[in-house]
């Protein structure tokens, strides 16, 4: 682990920024520049990289330290450096200018549950509710936007599974990092140079379900993976998770079904089987530069028409939880119904 003033060679000039407490986000796009978020939104400060070449260098460089090639060839890039960071680069002409540098840092540590209350992002009557998730097997689908704090709060609710279990986490780079004993991951690979060797999320779901999984887990379900893990989930195994972007939950429904569609699954497939899926929804927003909150858990069912519809079951409000037509149900699953009234006050 490099610590503060211990910054990795691969990380040049940004090594500083990245080893800066609390900084979740280094990005540059332009020579002399770079913008770094540290919790508070994005800010700008100067950095040693005096021209457009340099930056260039700088992004195929940390792209080698994290395995990868990036080149004229190959002129994007998302890739795991040495420490975890998550790189994703891009290359002039398809950033015009000037090389595109995006760097995500990973805790060492996952945030566990009292870390969220403590930070606000899980408030009141929640945790309890997260918790009997958890323990009660639920299938679960975590919603939000880029960088609302999906992944961080699935990490915490995988430290919380019980550690005879076994985890199966299926990942486009590495990610997750939950405190837990028996985790096993199983990354994506990309086709190689000549096009070849590729082994996608599809195949790696389906790969977990014969590794004795107990919690079969999708880091992010963004393509035609979806169809597999609508399998996973309606097929017995229980107790999954899955993130997906998705601005808010009434949007999850169709988002479940454009990607149903890269798969080839028709619209009525896709609600019939999302609706048995997920147990439910939590869904994760950004307020303003700072905050991160769960701002909603919902259900997702079929309406009266047949349509996959999201319902509300807690809705934070200005006065705390306010519960919805969905709450009877999930409280009584979870066995809460009576801190639903509490929930709910
Ligand atoms: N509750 C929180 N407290 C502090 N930092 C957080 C919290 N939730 C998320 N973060 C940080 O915000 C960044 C984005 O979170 P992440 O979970 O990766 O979002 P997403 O998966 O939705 O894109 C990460 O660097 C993460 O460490
Ligand atoms: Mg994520």
């Amino acid at each position: 682990m490099d610590g503060p003033g211990d910054a990795p060679q691969w990380a040049g000039p940004l090594g500083s920024l990245l080893a800066l407490p609390g900084v979740t986000d280094v990005l540059v796009q332009e020579p002399r520049r770079a913008w770094i978020d540290r919790g508070g939104g994005l800010q700008m400060v100067g950095v040693d990289l005096p021209d457009s070449a340099a930056v260039r260098a700088l992004a195929v460089r940390m792209a080698g330290a994290g395995g990868r090639r990036l080149d004229d060839a190959a002129p994007v890039v998302d890739a795991r450096l040495p420490d975890g960071t998550r790189l994703h680069a891009v290359l002039p002409p398809l950033s015009p200018e000037c090389a595109a540098i995006s760097l995500r840092t990973v805790r060492q540590r996952a945030l566990d549950m009292d870390d969220l209350v403590a930070s606000g992002m899980v408030t009141g009557q929640l945790g309890r509710v997260l918790r009997a998730m958890v323990a009660r097997h639920l299938s679960v689908l975590v919603t939000g936007a880029t960088g609302s704090g999906k992944t961080t709060l699935l990490a915490s609710m995988l430290s919380l599974v019980d550690p005879a279990e076994r985890i199966l986490v299926i990942e486009e780079a590495g990610e997750l990092r939950p405190d837990h004993p028996h985790v096993v991951r199983l990354i994506e690979r990309r086709a190689n140079i000549e096009g070849s060797g590729a082994v996608g999320l599809p195949t790696l779901v389906r790969e977990a379900m014969r590794m004795r999984p107990d919690r079969v887990v999708l880091g992010e379900c963004r393509g035609a993976e979806v169809r597999e893990v609508l399998s996973v989930f309606n097929t017995g195994h229980r107790g999954g998770f899955a993130t997906l972007h998705a601005n808010s939950t009434a949007d999850v429904p169709a988002r479940l079904v454009a990607l149903g569609a890269l798969a080839g699954l028709d619209q009525r497939t896709v609600e019939l089987q999302a609706a048995i899926a997920f147990d439910a929804v939590v869904h994760v927003e950004r307020d303003g530069a700072s905050v991160r909150r769960v701002a909603q858990v919902a259900t997702l069912s079929r309406s009266g028409a047949g349509d996959l519809v999201a319902v509300p079951a807690l809705t934070r409000g200005s006065r705390g939880w306010e519960a919805g037509p969905a709450w009877a149900a999930l409280g009584e699953g979870l066995g809460l119904s009576q801190a639903g009234h509490a929930v709910a006050a």
